[in-house]
């Protein structure tokens, strides 16, 4: 939702500063803002706009100071306006916070500041924690008494970072289900919202759990519980990250690098330990109840998990939106929930698996952030190595926690004794094909790809049709198209396409037909059938389908060929398919492609 850093050093620290929100923008980019202690005092700098933006006008790295905190703003509470823009200053000047979050309670404690004589300054939840410390230490005159007693009052989500003219040398942080991480450097030390914020500095983290605090001096720190006061001893995190792996490497966005970097990332999926893929095999297979969650991108990869799990191993785990997870599910001790997550702080997420876990069920996840709430908080996590994924569109972790899922239900299915090893075997050996498959893809079709995005990327309104497994890629494939280009397009089941909605189809609604390969013959003739219906009716349709040139010319109006491929991961090939054509889709229109308009790469929001 936001990103927070800080950073604490011997020696100007201004221009790491800057970098650090500018390596966290993806997370949020409303607004930004820089408060550094210089010459004894605290100085803001801060404005709407994007990180280079707002330093263009606000020079945030000209303060000379060894202590300071940044963030970048994606608006909750409060307009994305200069005065809500983080860091918040104390009346006094002499305390500056920057948070992510959402402080549920901030009405009532802001009105008793307020009648206290405190002065706003924005709209924001975030002012009445700044406030709030500095009323407690009027009292105490002790900074961590002071920053101890206000997070007690806080009701909802944080994480915060605070510095104060009364302790130069200490950065004072907390969290609450928001994310935070701690930077270990020599002679220096920093935090961050997750590890890109130092990842350019250090490789040694140390992640902070929720309502525990820190206080962090250039060369010590220390954590304890907010209530207890108890001190934490903590096991350093060393991030298998590297910056390049982070940076865009020649690409011109980080979507259309991590779109190539899919080949890898299938390769380090299908390397994920067996045991690992086992053991989640076998907590469903002892599982009454099973659910597979997620939010967005990742309900998509749920629900084709669902059909995975269902076609292959005969189990049926429903799909459900982890938003809707709570009015919808069963759970009693006996229940298992699956949760997929890129970031793994996905608020919805997070709070469906604590509420099932309050209920005695049993927790895995599927993630791709080390050290990520979602990964401490489950019971048997997989972590999918699908590296850094900056672009806030999610392409190569849906992808590669596909594959994942698909290895489990392979697992279950020979568990089941519906297939045996063999089969499984060679089913793995062509799931093995798919880099070298994407990879064709890649170099052979995106040309291609991208002139028909130019043609119709004027077209306002898209149906995505596919039947079965085809059904979460159109899904997801639609999704894609939404958030990066702002085209609007409707994901269904090809089949339901009859039972009312053919009444839009004209000449001014277009629509993208995933086709099956011909191997899967009634899925093909069913799939064919509803392009028929749209051809009847002189819509034009796109067809993305895997038979000779020229065999689609009866079908439809526009056809993009795919590489002969297996049933099991034609699926896959379709969806990279989709991810370029509305890549190119949001080149031709100019959009903001890694960082689209109201997006966050993790909403850690309700
Ligand atoms: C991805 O393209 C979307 N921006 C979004 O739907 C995302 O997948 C969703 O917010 C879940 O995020 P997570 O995987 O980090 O939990």
């Amino acid at each position: 939702m936001c990103g927070i850093s800080g950073i604490v050093g011997f020696k100007n620290i201004a221009m790491p500063l800057l970098n650090s929100i500018r390596h966290l923008e993806y997370r949020g980019y409303d607004s930004c803002g820089v408060a550094i202690m210089s010459n004894n005092s605290i100085v803001v700098r801060k404005n709407i706009g994007s990180v280079d933006e707002v330093n263009e006008r606000e020079k945030l790295s000209e303060p000379d100071g060894k202590i300071g905190i940044a963030h970048t703003r994606w608006a909750t509470h409060g307009g994305v306006t200069k005065e809500n823009t983080h860091p918040h200053l104390s009346c006094e000047g002499d305390f500056a916070l920057v948070h992510n979050g959402i402080i549920s309670n901030y009405s009532e404690i802001k009105k008793e500041l307020i009648h206290g004589g405190h002065r706003f300054n924005s709209e924001t939840d975030t002012e009445v924690i700044v406030h709030l410390i500095e009323k407690y230490f009027v009292l105490s005159k002790d900074a961590e008494k002071a920053f101890i007693r206000a997070l007690k009052r806080l009701e909802g989500t944080y994480a915060i970072a605070m510095i104060t003219t009364h302790e130069k040398d200490k950065i004072f942080c907390a969290k609450r289900e928001s994310p935070l991480v701690i930077g270990l450097g020599d002679e220096i030390n920093y935090l961050g919202s997750d590890f890109n914020a130092f990842i350019d500095y250090t490789k040694n983290a140390v992640v902070l759990d929720d309502d525990e605090y820190a206080v962090v001096s250039r060369d010590h720190y220390f954590i304890k519980k907010i209530i207890s006061g108890e001190v934490i001893r903590k096991r350093i995190t060393e991030i298998n990250w590297d910056s390049d792996m982070a940076k865009k490497g020649g690409y011109p966005h980080y979507m259309l690098k991590e779109i190539y970097e899919q080949p890898q990332c299938i390769v380090n999926a299908m390397q994920v330990d067996k045991a690992l893929i086992k053991k989640l095999s076998d907590m469903i297979m002892k599982s009454r109840h099973v659910y597979l969650i997620g939010a967005g991108t990742t309900y998509y990869v749920s629900l084709m998990s669902e059909y995975h799990f269902s076609s292959i191993a005969g189990v049926f785990t429903p799909a459900i939106n982890s938003d809707e997870f709570k009015n919808l599910a069963y759970i009693d001790k006996d229940t298992l929930i699956i949760a997929v997550s890129q970031s793994g702080e996905t608020y919805d997420t997070l709070n469906a698996l604590k509420f099932a876990k309050g209920k005695g069920a049993k927790t895995a996840a599927i993630v791709n952030v080390m050290g990520s709430s979602i990964a401490r908080l489950v019971d048997h996590t997989i972590m999918q190595g699908s590296g850094p994924e900056i672009c806030v569109i999610s392409t190569k972790a849906a992808l590669s926690q596909m594959a994942i899922l698909l290895l489990v239900a392979l697992e279950m299915a020979v568990n089941n004794k519906r297939i045996s090893v063999r089969n499984k075997n060679e089913i793995e050996k062509q799931i093995s094909h798919l880099p070298e498959l994407i990879q064709k893809v890649l170099n052979e079709k995106s040309g291609f790809i991208h002139t028909i995005a130019n043609k119709f990327s004027h077209i306002n309104n898209w149906l995505y049709l596919g039947r079965g497994k085809y059904y979460p890629i159109a899904l997801e494939s639609s999704l894609k198209m939404k958030e990066v280009a702002y085209v609007h397009a409707e994901g269904m089941p090809a089949g339901f396409l009859k039972h009312g909605t053919i009444a839009l189809i004209d000449e001014k609604l277009y629509s993208v037909i995933f086709m099956p390969p011909r191997s899967d013959e009634e899925l093909y003739r069913l799939t064919a059938g509803s392009a028929e219906e749209i051809k009847a009716r002189k819509g034009f349709t796109l067809g993305f389908h895997f038979g000779e040139k020229g065999e689609g010319e009866k079908l439809f109006s526009e056809e993009i060929i795919l590489p002969k491929a297996h049933s099991i991961i034609a699926p896959f090939l379709e969806l990279v398919v989709a991810q370029l054509f509305a890549y190119f889709t949001a080149v031709a229109l100019k959009r903001n492609i890694d960082k689209p308009r109201s997006l966050a790469k993790s909403v850690t929001v309700a």
